[in-house]
């Protein structure tokens, strides 16, 4: 691997190997770092709001004994007028190997692991725009193994503004290609009716009968210009205590509008924990990531 762009850059293998390198960093490096041979440098460029992706690309790159440097946009010299290619290829001559970024703009990404210029850095989609977050998917497979053993067969009901969500078309693209059975839910107007992969139920209840997992969303706010019924949409679409079923585990990307797409009084109970360990999964998860890239890089 010389970047992680998108899940469907990824074979199933490429995935396995990375649950399996996930889980062996959970095991054996459960504080402090494993000090490399020789350590790789890696540059958070986030021009987008996170706290969850950020701070666990931080703690991978450092817990592999990896430096972690973080990019400040506000104060950095494309405000003076440099390009973004200009600026990574500067980062990689000051010597950063890994570039984590989060852009709001699709297809960005990987339009810059294209450019024909050559530079040695390698690129990670850290979340971009409304179309993919490959790192999330890969920590809600790893999470959703741990707790169900497999995917394959299991029914999960994605609850949401799933039109605006790049979690949710990463996960489908990833749960489909290992046979999960993906139902997403939500009102018309948070339906993405390009999503031919996916089966579609506008009613909560009838989605949520004999979920194995829930993935709650968040309705994203900075992507929606128009209103949204809120008082409606809690009545119609909230996950709570009443209508989550007795055996099915209840995930979220974060970060969560509490008691919006999720009850707080869930959130609190022993149900809301497996959202927290998605957190900390994400961790082992961007471990492995980050440390097969460098390895493939510097193979
Ligand atoms: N899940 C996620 O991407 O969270 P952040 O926006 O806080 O990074």
């Amino acid at each position: 691997m010389k970047h992680l762009i998108d899940i469907k850059h990824l074979t199933n293998d490429e995935i396995l190997q990375i649950t399996e390198l996930a889980s062996y960093y959970e095991d054996h490096v459960p504080y402090g770092t494993q000090k490399k041979k020789q350590a790789g440098s890696v540059a958070l460029l986030f021009f987008e709001n996170s706290t969850r992706t950020r701070f666990s690309f931080e703690m991978a790159s450092k817990k592999l004994g990896f430096s972690a440097f973080n990019f400040d946009a506000q104060k950095s010299s494309i405000l003076k007028g440099e390009g973004f290619f200009d600026t990574l290829n500067n980062l990689n001559a000051i010597g950063c190997d890994i570039a984590v970024i989060r852009h709001s703009k699709e297809g960005f990404i990987e339009e810059l692991a294209k450019n024909e210029y050559s530079y040695g850095l390698s690129l990670v989609n850290a979340g971009e725009g409304k179309a993919s977050h490959p790192t999330q998917a890969l920590l809600d497979f790893y999470t959703l193994k741990k707790h169900l053993k497999t995917v394959e067969n299991k029914k999960i009901v994605i609850v949401g503004d799933i039109i605006h969500s790049r979690v949710a078309k990463s996960n489908i693209e990833l749960l489909n290609r290992f046979g999960a059975h993906v139902v997403c839910c939500s009102p018309s107007y948070f339906e993405d009716w390009t999503l031919t992969s996916a089966k579609y139920e506008p009613n909560l209840k009838t989605a949520l009968k004999d979920a194995d997992a829930v993935m709650g969303l968040r309705i994203q706010k900075e992507r929606i210009e128009t209103r949204v019924p809120y008082a409606q949409y809690i009545e119609d679409y909230q996950i709570n205590e009443t209508n989550l079923p007795q055996s099915a585990i209840l995930m979220h990307p974060g970060p969560v509008n509490r008691d919006v797409e999720i009850s707080g009084a869930l959130l609190d109970s022993d149900k809301g924990k497996v959202i927290i360990e998605q957190a900390r999964n994400g961790v082992f998860v961007r471990m492995a990531v980050l440390d097969l890239i460098y390895e493939g890089v510097k193979r």
